[in-house]
């Protein structure tokens, strides 16, 4: 399972990639508005930034919702760095978007997406990779981890090529139940990532060792 990190933020950017788990970045307008990016070549420049901190894909987000101006829009995106993927809301154009970007070998991730059905069509429709929001799932009393096997089974029996991008994570948890239902990658907050690092015993356990140490 490929670790992917869910912020615009730079400096979070450059930590995760220090740790040397890193395998791409996914940013959305909201993530891009938290850092206070303001203007197209801000934003450009951005995208750009981040490519050049991670060797590997980064998902920037169309703003337009019909499909001339989403190709337009993620004609540009994919033309600043080889490592952008363009990212498409899952709604009827965005779904005709996504077929012509496939058929123009361009890397998408089909976003927003909250059932199987829908990441069906977004196979059918050939994007590379599909974003179930796991965490929004929990908040609405529904299991977002289910929804993620539910689309591994089926990618699966189907033999679809799309990968499955779990997002929204918000906890360690989930990324551990998401490698436990087959999740192909999983998009976290940074503090989800250094999470995975906590257990109280570790800490007793070192801090016994070292004191130990001292009377070797
Ligand atoms: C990533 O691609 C998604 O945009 C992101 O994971 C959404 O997370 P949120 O539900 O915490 O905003």
């Amino acid at each position: 399972m490929r670790f992917f990190i869910d912020t615009a933020n730079l400096d979070q950017i450059k930590e995760a990639h220090a740790l040397g788990i890193l395998d791409g970045v996914t940013t959305n307008p909201s993530l891009m508005a938290k850092e206070g990016i303001k203007g197209h070549d801000a934003i450009m420049q951005h995208y750009v930034d981040i490519c050049n901190i991670v060797d590997g894909p980064v998902s920037a987000e169309v703003i337009s919702t019909d499909f001339e101006g989403m190709v337009a829009e993620g004609k540009k995106l994919a033309a600043l760095h080889e490592n952008i993927v363009v990212k498409i809301p899952m709604i009827k154009d965005g779904i005709k978007a996504i077929k012509w970007f496939s058929d123009n070998s361009i890397s998408t991730n089909c976003t927003l997406v909250f059932s199987a059905g829908q990441a069906i069509l977004a196979a059918k429709a050939g994007a590379t990779m599909v974003s179930p929001f796991i965490g929004r799932i929990d908040d609405s009393n529904w299991d977002g981890v289910e929804l993620i096997q539910q689309i591994v089974n089926i990618y699966n029996a189907q033999g679809y090529m799309t990968e499955v991008l779990a997002a929204s994570i918000r906890t360690p948890l989930h990324i551990v139940k998401c490698a436990e239902a087959g999740a192909d990658i999983v998009t976290c907050p940074l503090s989800s990532i250094t999470g995975l690092l906590k257990h109280p015993l570790t800490d007793l356990g070192l801090a016994q060792f070292l004191k130990d140490a001292q009377s070797l």
